[in-house]
């Protein structure tokens, strides 16, 4: 019995030591990356696994499309990164290889396919995620995920923290005895305030008047209760921005509550908090296949699809009708963060045409609806399309 006490104590030590270590580089961290500064920018394209690289592709086309003169005058450098699969991760036992790591760290942004998160009893090792790791090596601290469904007058911008919560140290948890397990939830000063204040910037940013904190204070209370704690404190220096808090369980009803949803506008939330309402969200707005993703960190930034590898879909033969909308989304995020707003929102525009207004193909998933390369095609199209801005306008009453 002392024996596993013991051993429980010097294991919980290690990670306190580690975390205090954490916050330590969260306090030196360098400032924001200035992109109209690099040149080139170093975009770095991962195709992922399962359906990740017949996906990917269509978005690589289409980056490589609207940068087409950026890329021959030398501003931007397209640059494939292969290895991350999960085959390769599992050979080497690791969630990203290190050479894999060092290459990802040359670029300056990413560009990355979903990739395959191993659970117990798969066909592989129960290594960590590889979403989990990027995000964490390269402190990629806020998941921006916008959501919008405009019939339904829903316009959301979700804040998820991404680097700790429940997450940072979930391959650490402990199996004490046969009996007992225990993981950990992490939340820091340095952590919240970060996500927080860039949600807040972000709504007095765009005049909006409303942010929503969402946790579960009332019961996990000393880490939900900092970010609250903290969430208050950061509020106080945007008194032209309202805000509430929520609680996480009836934020997931409100969200589905024709009456209130649209009320909503900004939310910020804790890590697994804000993985579960996205995925709430994006299923609103029409599917996880439909949301893209931005991790941005002050030094990296990494876009992705919201949704997983589905390996089923490769295995089934459907990879080739699988939904590139989240990835190439995530293409338009890219856009804009690095500064070239007006192609990000002609994608963006080209995006709600085909997938909102216009429809002439639907993808289904299935050799019911349209393959991935003919979506693509449409979409690539209709970028293309003189009176791009006029026809997006015409569906704006
Ligand atoms: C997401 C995904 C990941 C997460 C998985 C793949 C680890 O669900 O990006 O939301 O839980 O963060
Ligand atoms: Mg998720």
């Amino acid at each position: 019995m002392n024996e596993i006490v013991e051993n429980a104590k010097e294991h919980f030590a290690k990670l306190v030591e580690e975390q205090l270590e954490r916050v330590e580089r969260m306090k030196k961290a360098a400032d924001w990356t200035d992109y109209s500064k690099l040149k080139p920018i170093i975009i770095g394209l991962i195709g992922g696994d399962g359906i990740g690289p017949y996906i990917t592709k269509h978005a690589q086309l289409i980056l490589k499309f609207l940068l087409k003169d950026e890329v021959n005058r030398g501003a931007i450098e397209l640059r494939v990164i292969e290895g991350l699969t999960i085959e390769n991760r599992a050979k080497v036992m690791k969630a990203i290889p290190d050479d894999v790591l060092e290459e990802i760290k040359k670029c300056h942004v990413l560009l990355k396919g979903p990739t395959t998160t191993p659970r117990k009893g798969d066909k592989w090792p129960n290594i960590e995620s590889a979403n989990v790791t990027m995000r964490r090596e390269l402190d990629l601290f806020a998941n921006v995920r916008p959501v919008k469904v405009p019939e339904l007058g829903i316009d959301w911008m979700f804040f998820r923290e991404n680097t700790e919560g429940a997450y940072v140290l979930g391959s650490k948890g402990i199996n004490i005895t046969d009996d007992l397990s225990i993981d950990f939830k992490v939340i820091t000063k340095q952590g919240s305030d970060r996500i927080i204040r860039l949600a807040f910037e972000y709504a007095a940013k765009n005049n909006i008047n409303r942010v929503s904190v969402v946790t579960k204070a009332n019961v996990v209370k000393a880490t939900d209760g900092r970010f609250l704690a903290m969430a208050e404190e950061i509020a106080k220096e945007y008194p032209q921005v309202k805000w509430d808090d929520w609680y996480i369980d009836i934020a997931t009803a409100k969200l589905v509550d024709p009456a209130r949803q649209s009320d909503f506008k900004v939310f910020v939330a804790p890590n697994l908090y804000g993985d579960i309402i996205t995925d709430e969200a994006a299923q609103i707005q029409g599917g996880v296949g439909t949301a893209g993703s931005a991790n941005i960190g002050k030094e990296y930034s990494m876009f992705e699809a919201i949704h997983g590898s589905a390996p089923r879909m490769v295995e089934e033969g459907r990879a080739k009708y699988a939904d590139p909308s989240s990835i190439i989304k995530a293409a338009a995020l890219l856009l804009n963060h690095i500064g070239f707003v007006d192609k990000a929102k002609k994608l963006e525009m080209a995006l709600d045409i085909c997938a909102t207004y216009e429809k002439k193909l639907v993808i289904t998933g299935r050799d019911t609806g349209a393959k991935g390369e003919e979506y693509a095609k449409y979409i690539m199209e209709t970028i293309q399309d003189p009176n791009l801005e006029d026809k997006w306008n015409s569906y704006q009453k």
